[in-house]
């Protein structure tokens, strides 16, 4: 029977657009408090070293600046328990601002200074004059290449990663042989919305926190350890977010020193970020790889080794999976990844979307292109005949892969069997036209959450959990299940997320979001359903009298037999005939560990690109992109296929244009702002084709969901490095290709 009250999978507008559009929506730091003081954070010039003299006697005799707060002023603050550390720090010793003389990465934020205007305190923070003592600094990934060292010495639970077989016996018996070096640059979160906060300081000492993350509960969690606050002191809230990227995981220093500066003055502050200093706290890091890869006669890989090198910081270990997924990929008996870091004068990097992945996966991804070019075969053909059917990583069946209908579904859109094999050999008039192909897996990760639904006597539901809205999407899908499983129509319902009042979800991060909280919101309704199941069995002469929750249905306003569907009550004389107000529940959501245990649950991606190269100038432009996508069920084909999208463009981005570049002689990033650290704008991308090939998984979670928040970003650098290759016969093995490189 149709119903109008089933809205998951459905191509939905998002529930909140209309707030983001017409300013409605408000950011971390544009909410008006009265009497605010600003904030202007002071960034070291030096990338190492220490601070020998603040000169703060003139800019405090400006009339209006309220305060200078360095390492010489900071209060003693209770967090320097040592073994604290936010949900998201990697192994180490999280950096704390202001917290001494020592200078460790430049634009670390050395002082902060409170005005009554932003003005003020910008021109203040610009005389504000700093001596220090330089000590040479070491910024170059190039010049540690012996010098990496595995993970562990950070202790935080780093899995090494697997190994199987004997990768040299593997490729000692292989017909075709590659091995190849493949390099990226750092590259820095971008979200158009500059990190800041505003902090509410309540009469009663107590601090509403309006902060740009990801993560509310993560947030309050690091604010009240490091300033030894109760959790009902420190509220944390974050409605909208102008792109966060992994940027907003781990509270950033806004954070710290709005707070300090709050607690200190005992004054509402604000505090807002440049676009300079987001290149200050995070990045996705340098990273050298090299993959070897054999084939035998036929195409089958006998041996694959994959390394990587990346850099972290001297005060924590940052780790993230660049190699593992090369056991996973593809089938192959003999496997070695090994994997180190080294450690340098900068900030942590930083979890940026699909973190190690999209780089890993491109190191493999090209190789695995010119692998099938050895071996003379299809590229795609080529990663056919190596088809993994089970995880041998995990050693554990797929809970549900279709990639190989991806590759079906890609290739006949595309027009895939069209494509001659040899290099250079499509024109269009002066240009050299190629196409590539390649793809990737991601986790379909789940985490613990939890929501509350409430339903009032007029029919409309609530659901709450502190989700965060990146502008991925999250309202609109929550808003989906829980008016599906209640049978509403989706005006009925209003999802709120994103403040510690509400009950705890975890940072919005991994593309664990749909599937925690969206069975956290299922289950929260499910609860409220039991309970309006009670009373409407105890209405007079009701027709559900007998029933258990399993017996029925909730579906267009209406609660029915599932077998016998006329015999309904209408939801709406429910909620009257009990006299209630309001009726909640809570509930929380996690994942299956039998399931976890039995199964490897990954969503999966290829990526056809078109090329076209004009060799006298070295430009390449991407006529046609088509990520095809196995990820579970879709909640709603809009709002997936916007994210796609989004990935596609930053996956152009990474290929032709993004990089950030670092002057070594000052250790410092020296394209940081948006008119040298280039991203693709409209008029770089063309046709772009978004499909999700059917997935059903029951394994996986209730929904079936495993998110595509990042899955999307895989393989696209690799198609179009794919592409210029074929296009004109050039191997490029170092992101961003940018001109000289086809010149
Ligand atoms: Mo994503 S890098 O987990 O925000």
């Amino acid at each position: 029977m149709s119903s109008t009250t089933n809205h998951i999978g459905k191509a939905t507008s998002r529930v909140d657009g209309s707030a983001k559009v017409t300013g409605a929506a408000k950011y971390a730091a544009e909410f008006n408090v009265p009497d605010l003081v600003y904030g202007y954070v002071v960034s070291s010039p030096i990338a190492k070293g220490k601070i020998t003299k603040i000169h703060a006697d003139k800019v405090l005799a400006l009339p209006g600046v309220i305060h200078v707060f360095s390492h010489e002023n900071v209060p003693s603050l209770a967090w320097f328990d040592r073994n604290y550390k936010d949900d998201v720090a990697p192994g180490g010793s999280p950096f704390r601002p202001l917290h001494d003389a020592e200078v460790k990465f430049s634009m670390q934020p050395v002082a902060l200074v409170v005005a009554d205007t932003f003005e003020l305190a910008r021109y203040a923070a610009s005389i504000l004059e700093i001596e220090y003592a330089e000590t040479k600094h070491e910024t170059d990934i190039e010049q540690k290449r012996d010098d990496g060292h595995e993970p562990g010495r950070g202790k935080t639970g780093y899995q090494p990663p697997v190994r199987r077989g004997n990768a040299n016996d593997g490729l000692s018996k292989a017909e075709h042989r590659i091995r190849e070096e493949y390099i990226h640059g750092a590259q820095h979160h971008n979200p158009m919305e500059m990190f800041g906060a505003t902090v509410h300081y309540h009469p009663d000492g107590k601090l509403t926190i309006y902060d740009k993350t990801q993560g509310v509960y993560n947030c309050q969690q690091y604010v009240t350890k490091v300033f030894g606050l109760s959790k009902d002191q420190a509220r944390v809230v974050n409605l909208f977010m102008g792109g966060g990227f992994g940027a907003g995981l781990r509270p950033q220093y806004e954070l710290f020193l709005s707070v300090l500066a709050a607690l200190e003055l005992k004054r509402s502050v604000r505090l807002s970020l440049t676009r300079q200093q987001m290149f200050s706290f995070g990045h996705r890091p340098h990273t050298l790889q090299t993959l070897e890869l054999g084939t035998g006669p036929d195409g089958a890989l006998l041996g694959l080794k994959h390394y990587a090198l990346h850099e972290t910081s001297r005060f924590e270990e940052y780790t993230e999976n660049v190699v593992n997924w090369s056991g996973m990929l593809y089938q192959c008996p003999d496997v070695h990844l090994s994997y180190q870091v080294a450690p340098l004068d900068v900030y942590t990097p930083l979890d940026m979307r699909a973190p190690g992945a999209a780089t890993g996966s491109f190191a493999l991804e090209v190789a695995m292109d010119e692998m099938a070019y050895e071996a003379g075969l299809d590229p795609l053909e080529f990663r056919r005949r190596n088809y993994a059917d089970h995880d041998q990583n995990k050693k554990a069946p797929f809970s549900s892969k279709k990639l190989r209908e991806a590759y079906d579904e890609g290739a006949r859109r595309f027009g895939w069997d069209q494509r001659p094999m040899a290099p250079r050999s499509m024109r269009e008039g002066n240009m050299l036209v190629g196409w590539g192909v390649a793809g990737g897996v991601w986790d379909a990760s789940m985490q613990k959450a939890a929501a509350k639904a409430s339903i009032t006597a007029d029919g409309r539901l609530t659901v709450a959990s502190a989700a965060g809205e990146n502008g991925t999407g999250t309202y609109t899908i929550m808003t989906q299940i829980a008016a599906e499983t209640l049978g509403l129509p989706l005006e009925a319902v209003t999802f709120r997320l994103g403040d510690t009042n509400q009950p705890e979800a975890p940072v919005q991060g991994g593309s664990w979001t749909a599937a925690s909280v969206g069975t956290a919101v299922k289950n929260a309704c499910e609860a409220l359903g039991e309970k309006l199941l009670k009373l409407a069995k105890k209405m007079t002469d009701s027709p559900l009298k007998d029933a258990a929750f399993d017996d029925v249905e909730f579906v267009n306003g209406q609660i029915r037999l599932r077998l016998a569907p006329e015999q309904s009550v209408v939801l709406r004389d429910v909620l009257q005939t009990s006299g209630e107000r309001e009726i909640a529940a809570e509930s929380s959501a996690m994942p299956n560990p039998v399931n976890m245990q039995q199964f490897s649950m990954h969503s999966h991606n290829v990526v056809f690109v078109e090329v076209k190269v004009d060799e006298e100038l070295g430009t390449v432009h991407v006529s046609r992109v088509l990520n095809v996508v196995a990820a579970g069920r879709i909640l709603n084909q809009k709002t997936a296929r916007s994210q796609v999208l989004g990935s596609i463009v930053w996956g152009l981005s990474m290929a032709l244009m993004e990089e950030t570049v670092m002057d070594h002689r000052f250790g410092r990033y020296m394209n940081h702002n948006y008119a040298e650290y280039h991203v693709p704008v409209n008029a770089d991308i063309r046709n772009l084709e978004v499909v999700f090939v059917e997935e059903e998984d029951p394994h996986v979670n209730p929904l079936g969901v495993k998110g595509i928040g990042e899955v999307g970003l895989l393989g696209v650098a690799a198609a179009v490095t794919n592409a210029v290759y074929h296009a004109t016969g050039k191997r490029i093995r170092q992101l961003p290709i940018y001109l000289d490189k086809l010149l």
